[in-house]
C-alpha cells in the first residue's frame, strides 16, 4: 500500500483466552428490553456491571475487566443494527488497540452479516497515518477472528481500498505533487489494475483545457491517471475524482482560517483509486475505468486568470469568473472524455467541489445530484446500507440560465452568481460534460474532507479531523450491486 496498510487478519479456533493477543474485543447487543446480553462472560463481572447499571450497552459505551491477563473490552452495540455494530465495534477496538499490537475480536454470537461489518469497522478504526511523525505510534497490526464462514479477503480487500483512499487524500501536497502521485500509483497497482498517465504534454496536445488551465500556475505540472480493471466485457462504468492536490483558490486566493484543509482536495480521487484497488482484489466481474485528474492550484505568472476563457476538451469555452472553482474544470475533461472518448455506460464523479454542499448538509453528508432514477435507488439504498450518508439534492431546471448569466465571452461561466445555489451551479455546470449518458454527481465536500468532523464523527473514521475514505464503501456497494 502507500503509507498503510489494515492489519493482517487471521482466523483464530481455540478459546479466545488462549490467543496471543492480550486485547479482547467482545459487541455486546440489548435485548428487546433494552438490557445488554451478556457474552464471553468468564466470571461474571459483565452480568454484576450490568445489575448495578454500570454497563447499558449503548453504542460507544465500553466496559474494560481484565481477567486471566487478558482485557476484555465489550462494547456496546445498541439494538444491534449494521451502523451501531461498526461504531461500537470501532470503539472497542479503539480501545483495544492501547493494549498491543493484536486484538481478538469476538464474533461468534453476530450474524454473518453483523459480524462481516464489525470486524471492518475495527479495521478502518485501527488506521494510524504516523509516516509524517519523527517517532512510530502503537498500532494494531493483526486481528484475531473466533469464526471461519467471513470472507477474510473482500473484508480485507474493502479496507485496503479505504485506507489508500485515506492516504491519498491525507497527504502533504508536496509529499505527492501530480507527477510523483501518478508514479506511486503506476508502481502499486501493477499486477492489479492498468495505469495510464496522460502528461502535460499529452494533455496539452489533447486538448484537455480543463486541467492544463487550473494546473499550469504550479511548477509541478498536472497529469490525468487512468486506471482500469477489466472484470468483464462491455462499456466501462467510469469513475471521475475530483484530485487537487492543493487548493490554494488560485488567484482568488482563499482566506487563511479554513486553508489547511484544502490539502484533502483530492479526496475524489483518492477515493477512485480506493475503488478500483479494492474491485480489482475483490475480482469483481465488471468493467471500471476510474479518472483521476491531479493538479496543484497556486497562483504564479503563469497560473489563468480570473476573466480568462479557456477550452474544454469537448470544445465547451467556459468564462473563468472564479480560479478557484477549479474542480469542475479538471473533472468536466475528465467526464467528457468518459463519455465520448471511452464511451463509459454510465459515470459517477466524486469531488470535494463547493462549500455550499457543507453549509447545506453539514461535514457527514455527501450531495447526489442525478437525473437518473436507477442510479439515485441503488445509490440511496447503498448509502443506508454501508452507513456513508448522502442526500439527494436537485438539478433544478430553472437555474440553469445562471450557466450563462456571467459569460460575456465564453459559452458557460465557471461560477455562479451569488452564493446562492452554488452547489446545484456546479452540478449543472458539470452535467453538460456527460453529453447525456446516465450520470450521477457526488459532492463529497463535507465527509470527504471531515471539515469540521471532529467530535460527531463515527469512531471507525480517523481521530483528527483527517479524511475517511469517504465513498469507497459506499461505491463499492453500488458496483457489487450491479454486478
Ligand atoms: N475545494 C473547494 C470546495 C470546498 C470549500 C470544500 C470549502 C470544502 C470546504 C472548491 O474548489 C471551491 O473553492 N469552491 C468554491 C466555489 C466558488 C468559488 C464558486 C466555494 O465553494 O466556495
Ligand atoms: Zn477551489
Ligand atoms: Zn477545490
Amino acid at each position: 500500500m502507500l503509507y498503510t496498510q489494515p492489519p493482517a487478519v487471521e482466523v483464530y479456533s481455540g478459546d479466545p483466552f488462549s490467543s496471543p493477543c492480550r486485547a479482547i474485543v467482545v459487541p455486546i447487543a440489548q435485548d428487546e428490553g433494552g438490557r445488554p446480553r451478556p457474552e464471553l462472560d468468564r466470571e461474571g463481572r459483565l452480568a454484576e456491571s450490568i445489575s448495578l447499571e454500570l454497563f447499558k450497552g449503548d453504542v460507544g459505551n465500553l466496559l474494560e475487566v481484565t481477567f486471566e491477563g487478558k482485557v476484555v473490552i465489550y462494547a456496546g452495540v445498541g439494538k444491534g443494527e449494521l451502523e451501531q455494530v461498526r461504531r461500537g465495534a470501532a470503539a472497542g477496538t479503539k480501545k483495544g488497540g492501547d493494549k498491543g499490537d493484536c486484538l481478538y475480536l469476538h464474533l461468534s454470537h453476530l450474524s454473518r452479516e453483523a459480524a462481516s461489518e464489525a470486524l471492518l469497522a475495527s479495521l478502518l478504526a485501527s488506521y494510524k497515518l504516523d509516516h509524517f511523525r519523527s517517532s512510530r505510534e502503537s498500532k494494531v497490526k493483526k486481528i484475531l477472528v473466533g469464526r471461519e464462514d467471513l470472507d477474510l479477503k473482500k473484508i480485507s480487500s474493502i479496507a485496503e481500498g479505504v485506507y489508500l483512499a485515506r492516504d491519498v487524500a491525507n497527504v502533504p501536497p508536496h509529499e505527492l505533487p501530480p507527477a510523483r502521485l501518478a508514479e506511486k500509483v503506476t508502481e502499486l497497482f501493477k499486477g492489479v489494475a492498468e495505469v495510464e498517465v496522460f502528461d502535460f504534454q499529452r494533455l496539452l496536445r489533447e486538448g484537455f483545457g480543463g486541467i492544463v488551465n487550473v494546473g499550469m500556475g504550479s511548477e509541478e505540472k498536472p497529469v490525468l491517471i487512468v486506471a482500469r480493471y477489466r472484470g468483464a466485457e462491455g462499456r466501462p462504468v467510469a469513475l471521475v475524482g475530483k484530485t487537487v492536490v492543493f487548493d490554494s483558490g488560485g488567484i482568488n486566493l482563499k482566506p487563511s482560517d479554513s486553508i489547511v484543509y484544502m490539502r484533502s482536495d483530492k479526496a475524489g480521487g483518492a477515493a477512485v483509486l480506493g475503488i478500483i484497488w479494492s474491485a480489482a482484489r475483490m475480482g469483481l466481474r465488471l468493467n471500471l475505468v476510474g479518472l483521476v485528474p491531479a493538479v496543484i492550484n497556486v497562483p504564479s505568472g503563469t497560473s489563468y486568470l480570473p476573466s480568462d476563457v479557456i477550452r474544454m476538451w469537448d470544445g465547451t469555452r467556459v468564462e473563468i469568473n472564479n480560479t478557484d472553482a477549479e474542480g469542475r474544470l479538471i473533472i468536466g475533461d475528465a467526464i467528457a472524455y468518459a463519455a465520448k472518448a471511452l464511451e463509459a455506460e454510465e459515470i459517477i464523479d466524486l469531488a470535494t467541489l463547493t462549500g455550499a454542499i457543507v453549509v447545506a448538509l453539514g461535514p457527514l453528508m455527501a450531495g447526489l445530484f442525478t437525473r437518473d432514477a436507477r442510479l439515485r435507488e441503488a445509490l440511496l439504498s447503498s448509502s443506508a446500507r454501508t452507513g456513508e450518508k448522502l442526500w439527494h439534492m436537485p438539478l433544478e431546471d430553472d437555474y440553469r440560465p445562471w450557466l450563462t448569466k456571467n459569460a460575456l465571452l465564453g459559452d458557460v461561466a465557471n461560477s455562479a452568481p451569488s452564493r446562492a445555489g452554488a452547489a446545484i451551479y456546479a452540478a449543472l455546470f458539470l452535467e453538460r460534460f456527460a453529453h447525456g449518458k446516465p450520470y450521477a454527481h457526488l459532492d463529497i465536500a463535507g465527509p470527504g474532507m471531515a471539515y469540521e468532523a471532529s467530535g460527531i464523527a463515527p469512531a471507525y473514521w480517523p481521530d483528527k479531523n483527517l479524511a475517511p475514505g469517504y465513498g469507497v464503501r459506499l461505491i463499492l456497494d453500488y458496483l457489487m450491486s450491479r454486478g
